[in-house]
């Protein structure tokens, strides 16, 4: 499988499918692509902010991929047009010979448009493609499920928010890495916005003295598993 970020929480996992994550890329100062540069066969969209939701109701609608997400949300983003498969924590998505597994996250997660829309609750993904699962943790601090997360399915490589302010720190991601034990964790959500300025190389050089690689990908780069 091979993973390439798009800065911030976007990243496209390509296998036997392409699988798109939180594609926050028009507003994105980081992304190297624009929307109509990237394709896929399924979207994944882990909460309704905007640098989450990003850009995907239009790729959907050009690629003709589903999104994937919480089931209020699916029902927002079907009224906008968009091809959708409404699910909730817990549950897996057999799509072909993917699975998606929906996993709680500690965040909000309501669309802001003119007023404040409910859009069910924040989550992460566990994908399982070509044999190898990746858990995306959405925007969440950290949690103790995470433990279960790590003991039910295993990820090989966990992509975990480490910008602080809006999500966990440093501190909150090397305690999840402790939880998940994943072999790789490629750091996310930092240095998009001055609010989540963050040093990776110092989360890097902690995270490796407890026994994981850590991969700091620069937007557009690719990591191989
Ligand atoms: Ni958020
Ligand atoms: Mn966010």
């Amino acid at each position: 499988m091979k993973i390439t970020w798009f800065g911030h929480a976007a990243f496209l996992l390509e296998g036997s499918k392409k699988i798109l994550i939180d594609p926050f890329l028009s507003g994105n100062p980081m992304s190297p692509v624009k929307p109509d540069e990237v394709d896929a066969d399924l979207i994944l969209v882990t909460h309704g902010h905007g640098d989450h939701l990003g850009d995907a109701v239009e790729i959907s609608k050009r690629c003709k991929a589903p999104i994937v997400c919480i089931y209020e949300l699916s029902v927002l983003l079907g009224r906008k047009g968009a091809e959708t498969i409404g699910m909730n924590i817990g549950g897996t998505a057999k799509i072909e010979d993917v699975e998606v597994t929906m996993v709680k996250a500690v965040h909000s997660a309501d669309v802001v448009e003119n007023e404040i829309i409910s859009a069910g609750d924040p989550v992460g993904f566990v994908v399982k493609m070509d044999g190898v699962s990746v858990y995306h943790a959405g925007d969440t601090d950290v949690f103790m499920d995470m433990q279960l997360i790590g003991g039910l399915y295993k990820p090989k490589v966990a992509l975990l928010p480490i910008g602080d302010f809006y999500t966990m720190g440093i501190k909150g991601a090397l305690k999840a890495v402790e939880l998940i034990k994943p072999e790789i964790v490629i750091p996310m959500h930092y240095n998009t916005f001055p609010p989540i300025k963050q040093n990776p190389e110092e989360f890097k050089e902690k995270a490796e003295k407890m026994g994981v690689k850590v991969v700091i990908l620069k937007p557009g780069e690719s990591l191989e598993v």
